[in-house]
């Protein structure tokens, strides 16, 4: 890996998702960058081996927890806790999420609900723990992993584009309570990212959003990890209340 350009040595990140697709690939920019990262998944091993994995390839300090972002209460603990460890957080990212397909007329109850659960509830409880460990200090940025679902819509989508919206609208909210106390809030909505989110697509869908993408391909979990790097960082200093595309310019 090149030398990064921008530094966050001193600086201490938590992930959530960190174990899997974007939120992995972001913990490991995050890494390389120098920050000290805690990313978090709902299995505890798997999030272990994962931090130890990234600190291997990083030479930075990784540690992995376990945290079920649907648990309000316990959102809020294990953020204290990676807080208390380290003394401070500067850097929060919710990447934890869940995509339901399911068309109008079949969606269920509990699909409506679980995504609810996993893509609002989850960013606003990490949202508000992080908001109060930033405050002490009076800075910190936060970033939320949102989807241009939830600005366009997709068929078959409902739910999720639903909670989409709602976590975009959510940050843009918060950075309006956080921002006299000199956090920013954030949000990216990525288009089409190849992890294992959709793995469920079939090829010729792959093909029609990546031949729909202006650039031709589907995005990578590393293309929207830099544009995190970038929120997080001092180059977005005077950049808050924001819903960063990160599609490839994914047409309607
Ligand atoms: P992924 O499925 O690889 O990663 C999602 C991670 O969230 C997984 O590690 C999963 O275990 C975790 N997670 C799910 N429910 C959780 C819960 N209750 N508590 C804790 N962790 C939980 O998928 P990907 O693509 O990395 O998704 C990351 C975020 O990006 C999600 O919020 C997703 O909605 C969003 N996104 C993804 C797009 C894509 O095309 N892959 C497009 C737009 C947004």
């Amino acid at each position: 890996m090149s030398a990064p350009m921008i530094n966050l040595s001193g600086r201490v990140a938590l992930v959530s998702g960190g174990t899997r697709g974007i939120g992995q690939a972001t913990a490991r920019e995050l890494a390389a960058c120098g920050a000290t990262v805690t990313l978090s998944g709902r299995d505890a091993e798997r999030a272990k081996s994962c931090a130890a994995a990234i600190a291997d390839a990083t030479s930075g300090e990784v540690e992995g927890i376990e945290l079920d972002v649907t648990d309000f209460a316990a959102t809020g603990r294990a953020i204290s806790a990676a807080v208390r460890t380290h003394g401070r957080l500067d850097i929060f990212v919710a990447s934890a999420g869940i995509m339901v397909t399911a068309p109008l007329g079949a969606i269920t109850s509990d699909q409506v609900r679980d995504t609810l659960e996993t893509n609002v509830v989850g960013v606003i409880a990490g949202v508000q723990a992080a908001g109060r460990a930033m405050m002490r200090r009076r800075a910190g940025a936060i970033v939320v992993v949102a989807s241009i679902v939830g600005r366009d819509g997709a068929a078959g989508q409902v739910a999720y584009s639903a909670s989409k919206a709602a976590a975009a609208a959510a940050a843009v909210s918060a950075a309006k309570e956080l921002g006299r106390f000199g956090i920013r809030v954030n949000a990216v909505a990525p288009g089409v990212i190849d992890t294992e989110l959709i793995a469920g697509l079939p090829s010729e869908a792959r093909d029609r959003y990546a031949n729909d993408s202006l650039l031709g391909r589907l995005g990578t979990a590393a293309d929207v990890a830099r544009a995190i790097r970038f929120l997080v960082s001092d180059d977005a200093a005077f950049i808050t209340g924001q819903v960063l595309a990160v599609d490839g310019g994914l047409v309607l």
